[in-house]
């Protein structure tokens, strides 16, 4: 004892700090120093260890990491109670506690001083910090506001704003007061918008007046004025000014300004487990947005661990995270995530090329950002554009880069990983969906050695068990083999049901495979047992990570007085992942030019959905292929487009053989312009 003492004093006094170069370190890293709450998790040691135990204990695994990482108000006395196979999902029953209190409160409590927010406004250097203290303030003056204007517990408030610092404040304070949000992203056309207002039953928008982002101005409030004309539920819409041009007011609108009366300090709700948080409409494979509903404990509580462990994110990193607020990934990893782990969370206006394709880089320069999320279609756009642009600037600060909502190729992962993270960061392709509120299938966390696997999601989260099940729907089991993507247990951060239609949430999720999640996607597992996506495998395309159903393109482009009927599909493109090609049969006897005829369906298409939905190519037919019970053929378009004609499979099936040798001609002629 006498002797280590004398060690450690002389080796300290020679500022060395003392070492034990005879003790060999073995068994990687401290489980519990990893995840605190592992100490009491009998026998588990490491990283793949847990994993296994939170699938397998998963009531212990769960409870366990709810009672450490949430604040309540009252606990819970239920872990779960689910039933995939009745679409029944509760977590966390018997327990209380406010969303906002977890993201702010607490945090100022520990920390009032720590940013919260760094709003990276679109103008480049002119970015604004608030602190916990002062976004807990803004979201209490906003919620007195709201309440002022008669939200009340329960109540929906649609937000249709860019991010902005404002726009999480109004997602804080629906949270504070109990009121649900229904965040619309502010790309939406009128028409889109109102649809889900309208569905929402909100009676209160809230908006801004203008919009910048890329140097470009856009209209916001004039597209609710727009909207609301249809949404007869609306009662207020409240306007806050991101430019200093006036608009229009009526005696329904109120200036967010108003907010500067209200008071700092606003009572948190209790809140039930189980209420609901938000709505984030999605798209599905009818022409239908669905609101998927997500509740309180569970969401934040996956949100919060995984925005911890797939990112290696530590006390005090800023995270950089440039999607939309208007997506889920902008919920759960610009705001719920980051901010109910105490995080700096950076809220990006702009667009990776504005002013310069060197934008992404040079904002992690001087916000010195730690994690970077982003999508592979920015990647792919910036790859090509060139390394100089990356290596202009300093990204000593990145540790780990991300990459979300679509499939990430493998020269766009190679470059990510070489040029921007220097090939020192390691590289997280997180899968997941607006239905699972947060990543399912990420490379991380695992141990810090461990291989990763350029263009896969690879490894399932703690509580998460994925399965690929075959054409029968019987479980594949062996390794190499690809199926269809399913999750066999719940787990907290998933969607609890579909707004006013839990039908449609067990016909969609539940049913297609009993007792089990399914997501969707395809998927392949390879021989040592990593998933990668495949793809969809339903009529859902994703065009720049935006999801969008070709059944809802196709009912805009057959309410265009020409149009007798249509069949959207979607290719494979360079740097948007999916484009869009529309193929459509004219009325008889329509006489209109081809040009106009584009540019009615291009107009339409953004009017009533949004601008990215618009087709990349259209081609004019006579018929569509179609089977003799009259259902479109859309396998035998997508193929004719992937130049894949000798696959086109058994035609004699179809209504028309001859159908599709105009369809094949017609594609050599556009493919050929
Ligand atoms: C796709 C976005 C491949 C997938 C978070 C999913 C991905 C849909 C990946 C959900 C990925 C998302 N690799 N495909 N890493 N991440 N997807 O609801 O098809 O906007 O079903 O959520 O995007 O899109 P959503």
């Amino acid at each position: 004892m006498i002797f280590s003492f004398k060690f450690s004093v002389s080796a300290l006094r020679r500022g060395v700090p003392p070492s034990y170069p005879h003790v060999v370190r073995r068994g990687g890293c401290n489980t519990a120093a990893f995840m605190p709450e592992a100490a009491g998790f009998e026998g588990v040691s490491g990283r793949a260890a847990l994993q296994e135990f939170s699938v397998s204990n998963s009531e212990d695994f769960w409870a366990a990491v709810a009672r450490q990482r949430l604040s309540w108000i009252r606990p819970f006395h239920t872990v779960q109670d689910c039933d995939l196979s009745r679409g029944r999902i509760k977590w966390f029953q018997g327990g209380m506690l406010n969303v906002s209190v977890n993201c702010l409160d607490r945090q100022v409590h520990i920390c009032p001083e720590r940013v919260a927010l760094i709003w990276e406004r679109d103008e480049r250097g002119s970015e604004v910090r608030y602190t916990y203290r002062q976004l807990l303030e803004m979201t209490c003056r906003v919620g007195n506001l709201l309440k002022r204007h008669g939200v009340r517990k329960g109540d929906c408030v649609t937000i249709y704003m860019p991010t902005c610092p404002l726009a999480v404040a109004s997602m804080l304070a629906c949270a504070r007061i109990g009121a649900a949000h229904n965040v619309v992203f502010a790309g939406f056309s009128a028409d889109a918008l109102a649809e889900r207002i309208r569905d929402a039953q909100s009676s209160i928008v809230i908006t801004m007046n203008q919009g910048v982002r890329g140097g470009k101005v856009t209209e916001l409030k004039k597209t609710v004025d727009t909207a609301v004309q249809s949404c007869p539920t609306v009662r207020h819409v409240f306007v806050a000014m991101r430019t200093e041009t006036l608009v229009p007011m009526t005696d329904r609108d109120v200036l967010m300004d108003e907010m500067l009366k209200e008071d700092v300090v606003c009572e948190p709700a209790a809140m039930n487990s189980e209420d609901v948080l938000f709505l984030l409409y999605t798209s599905g494979s009818t022409g239908k947005p669905k609101g998927l509903v997500h509740t309180q404990a569970g969401y934040l509580l996956y949100a919060a661990l995984t925005q911890r462990y797939v990112f290696s994110y530590h006390d005090g990193d800023v995270f950089g995270c440039v999607a939309d607020i208007g997506w889920i990934t902008g919920h759960s990893y610009i705001v719920y995530g980051p901010l109910a782990n105490g995080a700096t969370t950076v809220l990006f206006e702009s667009t990776p090329v504005y002013p310069d394709p060197g934008r992404y880089w040079e904002t992690v320069e001087r916000l010195k950002i730690n994690q970077f999320y982003g999508a592979p279609t920015a990647i792919r756009l910036l790859l090509k554009y060139g390394d100089q642009w990356v290596n202009k600037y300093d990204r000593s600060s990145l540790k780990t880069l991300g990459s979300v909502g679509e499939p990430i190729n493998t020269e766009a992962w190679e470059w990510y990983h070489r040029v921007v993270g220097e090939g020192r960061c390691p590289v997280v392709d997180t899968w997941w969906q607006t239905e699972t509120g947060g990543i399912c299938i990420a490379p991380k966390p695992s141990e810090p050695d461990e291989e990763i696997v350029p263009g896969m999601a690879m490894r399932p989260f703690f509580g998460i068990k994925p399965v690929l099940m075959d054409t029968e729907g019987k479980v594949l089991t062996a390794n190499n083999t690809s199926g269809a993507l399913c999750i066999a247990q719940p787990w907290p951060g998933m969607a609890r049901t579909i707004h006013n239609n839990h039908e449609r949430f067990i016909e969609t999720y539940c049913q297609p495979y009993p007792g089990y999640f399914f997501t969707g996607d395809g998927a392949y597992r390879s021989p040592k047992g990593y998933y990668q996506i495949t793809g969809r495998l339903d009529d859902v395309i994703n065009v720049s990570g935006h999801r969008i159903g070709t059944a809802e393109i196709e009912d805009v482009v057959n309410q265009c007085p020409a149009v007798a009927e249509s069949a959207v599909i979607g290719y494979s493109h360079d740097i948007k992942g999916q484009g869009i090609y529309a193929f459509v049969v004219l009325k008889k006897n329509m006489k209109i030019k081809e040009e106009d005829l584009y540019k009615q369906l291009n107009s339409v298409v953004s009017e009533k959905i949004a601008k990215y939905a618009c087709p990349d190519f259209i081609l004019l037919v006579k018929r569509l292929p179609k089977t003799r019970s009259g259902k479109i053929m859309r396998r035998v378009l997508r193929k004719v487009v992937e130049s894949d004609l000798d696959s086109l499979g058994d035609l004699s099936t179809l209504d028309d053989p001859a159908a599709v040798q105009e369809i094949i001609e017609g594609h050599a002629k556009i493919s050929m312009k």
